[in-house]
């Protein structure tokens, strides 16, 4: 990764790094500048813009070169080792943490899609980073220094869709005051992240096929085409294959997207990186909090171990800030969230109410944190079907009694299958209400 690997007189040799630091400083220099005239600080600047670029392509060929070179056959490696490769490549990964094979692999194929144009979609469950892999891809190419818009596609009204994605023209509709740029064109020359891609409403989508094959825009109101280049990254938590099945989604676009394809695995299915996640996040909130990293009282660090995390990466990492915020020296369960304590494992005495389904699990599970895991998921499953018996399936009503945000309430009755509507009109069992 150096460019110059004669040293001379003991000057170490420079990286790509220091090179486009120095081109940086020079631009700003010149930027600054009193003693030369305005046309020929332009020139100057054009002309260190060029070289900058220049130094950016290199970096990001070599860097892709390196990583076509990395021998598929060589014999698989441990984590540490992958992880410590891709530092040696000078990869570049925004803080993504963790040693998990699947994650690595879409480091990997990150690494190697980075430094091309090709579009790139992310798929994973909420939390898994998926926001986050998308920076690492745009930090990892030789756009890096280029703008990096995101766009959630959900968030847009359908009828500001396409003023919002492609900008407009003053007059083009009531309320349109200006010439407005769209997303697309904030991108251009850098990455445009579509978060959400599966909520992208049908005509949306046409529109959007249409921009990738002519690479140019049409501002609403306009009838004039822009060039645009802005390298497309996409994420969904849905199952886009299945949206396709359903007509929801257009395979097409599908297709156009999913060149480079990448998974994010869900927490589960990393369980044993939880201790290190809590690490990890435990040292990041001391020090965003200016205080000293938390301790975990053994209680609460064995259910944080067996906890589903039905919110994954976020969630966790939201649960060590909250627990660094409000607990003192030691957090312990009681600063846990109440939806979230609610899951927290039977004490002992319970034991024997445990489910038969739990049971098997804690029966056959081949690890203590396995064990915990089936026990609370079914302590989560009993309290939410005793809670919505005791207000007839109504999930509001069942989420301001527990003191619950009601999103939250509905991601784990969908984790457990359980459906609200199934209650209504249900008697309360003697004991059932809850809180
Ligand atoms: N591998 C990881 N290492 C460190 N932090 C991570 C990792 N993956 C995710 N995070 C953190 O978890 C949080 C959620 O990540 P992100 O927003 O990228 O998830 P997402 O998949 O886009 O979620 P959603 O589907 O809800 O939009 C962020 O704070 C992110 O920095
Ligand atoms: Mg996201």
């Amino acid at each position: 990764m150096k460019i110059l690997d004669q040293t001379e007189c003991g000057s170490s040799a420079v990286s790509y790094g220091a090179l486009i630091e120095r081109i940086e400083i020079l631009r700003s220099t010149l930027r600054w500048s009193t003693q030369l005239e305005r046309a020929e600080i332009e020139r100057l600047l054009r002309q260190s813009n060029a070289l900058r670029d220049e130094v950016m392509r290199l970096s990001s060929q070599e860097r892709f070169v390196a990583a076509a070179a990395a021998r598929p056959d060589a014999p698989a490696r441990t984590g540490g080792e992958r992880r410590q490769r891709l530092l040696e490549r000078s990869f570049v990964f925004e803080g993504a943490f963790g040693d998990n094979p699947q994650l690595l692999e879409a480091l990997e194929i990150a690494e190697k899609a980075a430094p091309t144009d090709l579009p790139v979609l992310i798929d994973g469950e909420s939390g898994t980073g998926k926001e986050l892999m998308a920076k690492v891809i745009h930090s990892n190419g030789a756009r890096a220094d280029r703008p990096y818009i995101s766009v959630n596609c959900g968030a847009i009204p359908d009828n500001l869709l396409e003023s919002e994605l492609f900008g407009h023209r003053r007059g083009a509709f009531t309320g349109a005051a200006q010439d407005r740029k769209g997303k697309f064109e904030a991108a251009h020359g850098g990455t445009i992240f579509l978060d959400e891609i599966g909520e992208l409403p049908l005509p949306g989508q046409v529109k959007l096929l249409r921009v990738l094959e002519s690479r140019e825009i049409q501002r609403v109101g306009s009838d004039e085409p822009t060039a645009v280049d802005a390298r497309i990254v996409a994420a969904t938590n849905k199952n886009l294959r299945r949206l396709c099945d359903e007509g929801r989604f257009r395979e097409d676009l599908y297709y156009r997207l999913s060149v480079i394809h990448v998974t994010l695995p869900p927490l589960r299915s990393r369980r044993d990186e939880i201790p290190l996640l809590l690490e990890f996040f435990g040292t990041e909130a001391a020090e965003a909090l200016k205080r000293r990293p938390l301790r975990l009282a053994p209680a609460l660090r064995e259910f944080l171990l067996g906890y589903a995390y039905p919110g994954n990466i976020r969630e966790l990492r939201n649960l060590v800030y909250r627990l660094s915020c409000l607990a003192g020296d030691t957090a312990g369960l009681e600063h846990l969230p109440p939806e979230v304590r609610a899951a927290a494992p039977a004490p002992a005495s319970a034991a024997q109410g445990v489910p038969e389904t739990a049971a098997a699990a804690v029966a056959t599970a081949t690890s203590l944190v396995d064990a915990k895991r089936a026990a609370s998921d079914e302590a989560e499953r009993a309290f939410l079907e005793r809670g919505l018996r005791a207000v007839g399936g109504t999930v509001t009503e069942l989420a301001r009694r527990c003191d619950m945000n009601r999103s939250h309430l509905q991601v784990l009755l969908k984790k457990h299958g359980i459906r609200s509507r199934d209650f209504r009109g249900q008697q309360p069992a003697p004991g059932d209400t809850p809180s």
